[in-house]
């Protein structure tokens, strides 16, 4: 299996950060991965809000948790968040944010960073309290967030789950 193959086959989600600071390095290839990722017509419609600051961190998660009634919702406790976003308007953000989601998740996957996908932010980003929190992010008002990735380094490396049968059929 070539590196690729199993960069893919071997990330799983992560819930579970140690301490340790992701380097800017790694910063910066995870988040240009990202950019790198298809768009419909080449729209490149997403935006990448990257939250490096654990205080940051915990005020987000403290307007969500509030606003979805979770009291200690906390994203995992990660070292980063980057939210993934995309204008309302946009028909296919939705979709471009999706594939840049999965680059991000493999992206760090391969330089040994988790994530997971955290997806209580969707329907919820124009509620107030957590707008205020969004608009000191600098996150544009029209911006609809779709997925945002927790990362950090795991504790423990997940068991690989099995996959689901039947969900190919060739045509041949
Ligand atoms: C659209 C989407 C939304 C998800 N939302 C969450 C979430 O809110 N919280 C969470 O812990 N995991 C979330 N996940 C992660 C899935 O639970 C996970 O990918 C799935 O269980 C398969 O495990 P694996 O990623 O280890 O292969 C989400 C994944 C996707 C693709």
């Amino acid at each position: 299996m070539n590196e690729v193959l199993n960069n893919i086959r071997t990330r799983r989600s992560v819930r579970s950060f140690t301490e340790k600071r992701i380097p800017q390095e790694a910063v910066e290839a995870i988040v240009e991965a990202a950019t790198y990722a298809p768009s419909a017509m080449n729209r490149q419609s997403w935006h990448f809000t990257v939250v490096h600051n654990r205080e940051k961190i915990q005020k987000l998660a403290e307007a969500i948790g509030q606003q979805i009634g979770r009291e200690g919702y906390d994203f995992y406790k990660p070292d980063m968040l980057i939210l993934v976003e995309a204008d309302r308007e946009n028909q296919n953000g939705q979709l471009d944010s999706g594939c840049a989601m999965e680059n991000i998740m493999l992206a760090a996957h391969s330089l040994g960073v988790g994530s997971v996908w955290v997806n209580q932010a969707k329907g919820i980003c124009d509620e107030p309290g957590v707008r205020k929190v969004l608009d000191e992010f600098g996150v544009p008002a029209t911006h609809v967030i779709w997925g945002i990735a927790a990362l950090g380094y795991a504790v423990e490396q997940p068991e690989e789950k099995p996959r689901a049968e039947g969900t190919v059929n060739f045509v041949e």
